[in-house]
């Protein structure tokens, strides 16, 4: 079988990686860079741009692929899945109508409340500045100012957190009004990715991400600073009820996009808030998220080239999909500066990591060294029968780098772990 992974970062890293574990199945990549781990694991590699359509299809028919498999959601939003669909080659990522989940924050939360879909916050789409800034004067408590389209995560501002009234009205100026309002959530945030084959949903273990730049939840927000899982898949500031709630919310989606006649495929990521009234929905993403995709993927312990198979055939069963009762902790080095003024160019030695498994990210060989770029640079994930043995396993790898990176090392800690049941004991 052979099998396209578009993408080059640690999360397309960890899908190859994956997908490799079957010794029968040919991997080929397209990336705008060469990342080093992919390079090692694909036959072929297509250097171009993850949009450019065109080249990823010719690319594509040229080798014969079986399947493709796209990481990112810059793709997905160009119609990489329609285009290597009309060719004959089944995708993994939901065509662009379906990828508008993402793409598009007024059409999730058109198509949630349409659909009578439980967790959605309350909110209101804008595309009028005065009606947008009138809102904003006039509503009691916090807002959430969202741009319409994609942002890299970055888009987001939340009063009462990072702009008071006046800047969040200067935030939506900034967007000329077209910009989704909504309720401020309180809670604690958790992902729940799951394999969609257009009408069944088989979700994965629990993770949480940390998207600020530094220890203690302080800084900018960034792509995602790294992450953990526990060994029972669930988190323990989720109860089983939350849990139920959040699969419910995601299976409703699935169903509703189907009857609305564009079926979801692929990889559906829900980023929950666990709030006092349950899990509410943050934002659904079209793909696996970064770094919360190396934390199942390393635990998974069913072959995912069959998965691949079976969504595409829309045969997906959870007896296809297994993962190890092991704890995981994801740490993402960066470059010194980063997100906001990130320094590019900076060898980077990599040290002892044999406890943990290593994924490169926006980094590039150069004269026979490793030279980081503007992005995340690359990840260890560490895996333990305890939350601790994993933390370590990534702590003790990711110290060991050299170079002008840095990690949080809080990610994975007890001392953090007990900060989120604390706040969500307090909140309940
Ligand atoms: P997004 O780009 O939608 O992932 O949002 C980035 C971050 O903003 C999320 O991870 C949350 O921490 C925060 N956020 C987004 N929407 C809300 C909301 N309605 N209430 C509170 N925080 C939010
Ligand atoms: N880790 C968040 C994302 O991939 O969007």
């Amino acid at each position: 079988m052979k099998i396209l992974v578009v993408g080059g970062g640690g999360r397309e890293h960890a899908i190859a990686s994956a997908l490799s574990r079957n010794t029968q199945t040919a991997i080929l990549s397209v990336m705008a860079k060469r990342n080093p781990g992919i390079d090692g694991i694909a036959g072929k590699v297509l250097l171009a741009k993850e949009t450019d359509v065109p080249r990823i299809v010719s690319f594509a028919r040229e080798n014969d692929v079986d399947y493709a498999f796209i990481g990112p959601e810059a793709p997905l939003e160009a119609g990489i899945v329609d285009a290597l669909g009309a060719a004959g080659i089944p995708t993994i990522g939901p065509a662009k109508t379906a990828a508008r989940i993402e793409t598009d924050k007024a059409f999730c939360r058109d198509m949630m409340e349409r659909n009578a879909i439980e967790g959605c916050p309350k909110y209101r789409v804008f595309h009028s500045l005065p009606e947008a800034e009138e809102f904003i004067e006039d509503y009691e408590g916090d807002l959430v100012v969202k741009p319409i389209g994609l942002t890299g995560g970055k888009g987001v501002r939340i009063m009462g957190e990072q702009v008071d009234r006046a800047g969040a009205i200067d935030y939506v100026r900034t967007l000329h009004g077209e910009a989704v309002l909504e309720e401020r959530l309180i809670g604690e945030e958790f992902t729940l990715q799951a394999f969609v084959d257009g009408t069944h949903l088989v979700p994965m273990p629990l993770v949480q991400d940390h998207k600020r730049a530094f220890d203690g939840d302080i800084g900018p927000n960034t792509g995602g600073m790294g992450s953990y899982s526990m060994p029972d898949h669930m988190l323990p500031f989720v109860t089983k009820a939350d849990y139920k709630k959040a699969i419910e919310i995601m299976k409703s989606v699935v169903a509703a996009m189907e009857r609305t006649g564009q079926p979801y495929k692929g990889i559906l990521y829900g980023q929950f808030m666990n709030t006092t009234e349950g899990p509410k929905v943050i934002e659904f993403n079209a793909r696996f998220g970064d770094p919360e995709a190396m934390n199942v993927l390393s635990l998974l312990t069913s072959d995912l080239s069959e998965i691949v198979h079976h969504i595409a055939e829309g045969s997906l069963l959870p007896s296809h999909v297994s993962f190890d009762a092991q704890a995981t902790v994801c740490k993402y080095l960066v470059p010194d500066g980063y997100p906001d003024s990130p320094h590019a160019g900076d060898p980077v030695l990599i040290g002892s990591h044999d406890d943990a498994l290593l994924y490169y990210a926006n980094i590039e060989r150069s004269n026979g060294g490793l030279v980081t770029q503007t992005s995340r640079t690359l990840a260890f994930v560490g895996l333990g029968e305890t939350l601790e043995q994993a933390e370590q396993a990534a702590e003790s790898a990711a110290s060991a780098v050299k170079g002008k990176v840095r990690h949080r090392r809080d990610i994975g800690t007890q001392e953090l772990l007990n900060r989120r049941i604390a706040h969500m004991k307090e909140l309940r």
